[in-house]
């Protein structure tokens, strides 16, 4: 596939079709490596990659639930499983974080953020290339400070997403072409 078509064709795999194997340790360090080239404005490697092992998961999910019992505290006990399972299911859990510099007198704190962004999508191209199935998810956790604290973000950090990666089930449906039509606009001045 030349690199056109596989950059056209990537597509994530929801969360529930992402099976056994993850990557390998080595294949993990290609793939967190595939970041470093992401375009950052001052060279300042605005991101950090914080993977979740197995063994820690199941502290995950505890740091997730009481997260969500802190924001709602009369949450259902099935929508705290529902919790649970977000940090338990995933063959490989990856933190995304954004390591913001404030007042940088170059780089703005948004293109810091955008630079942390095009890192994370880096590696999953990177992982995608490998044969790996990705997915970016965030929602409430992710941007909940009490999560942060208990991964052990900086004050200056900020989580952005958590990156699932396994292998993409064999009964995963064929996905539907989700792609607009092109338009090319130029500027009439
Ligand atoms: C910053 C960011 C956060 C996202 N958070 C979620 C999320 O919490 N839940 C979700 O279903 N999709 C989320 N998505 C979208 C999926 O990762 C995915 O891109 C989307 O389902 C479209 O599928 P595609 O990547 O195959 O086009 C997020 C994407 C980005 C870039």
């Amino acid at each position: 596939m030349d690199f056109i078509e596989f950059i056209t064709q990537r597509h994530s795999i929801p969360p529930k079709y992402l099976v056994a194997p993850a990557p390998s340790p080595d294949e993990l360090h290609i793939i967190i490596n595939s970041a470093e080239s992401a375009p950052d404005h001052g060279s300042l490697k605005p991101w950090r990659f914080l993977v979740i092992t197995r063994d820690q998961r199941q502290a995950l999910s505890d740091l997730f639930v009481r997260a969500l019992l802190h924001r709602e505290p009369h949450t259902e006990p099935a929508l705290q499983e529902r919790e649970r399972e977000r940090a338990l299911r995933p063959p490989m859990l990856i933190a995304a974080i954004a390591r913001i510099t404030p007042n940088h007198p170059k780089t703005p704190e948004i293109e810091q953020l955008l630079t942390a962004a095009t890192a994370t999508e880096h590696l999953m191209l990177g992982a995608n290339y490998l044969g790996y199935g990705t997915v970016w998810l965030t929602g409430s956790r992710i941007y909940d400070r009490f999560v942060m604290d208990g991964l052990g973000l900086g004050t200056d950090e900020r989580l952005i997403g958590m990156v699932n990666i396994g292998t993409a089930a064999p009964d995963m449906p064929e996905r539907k072409p989700n792609r607009r039509t092109v338009t090319v606009d130029y500027w009439a001045g």
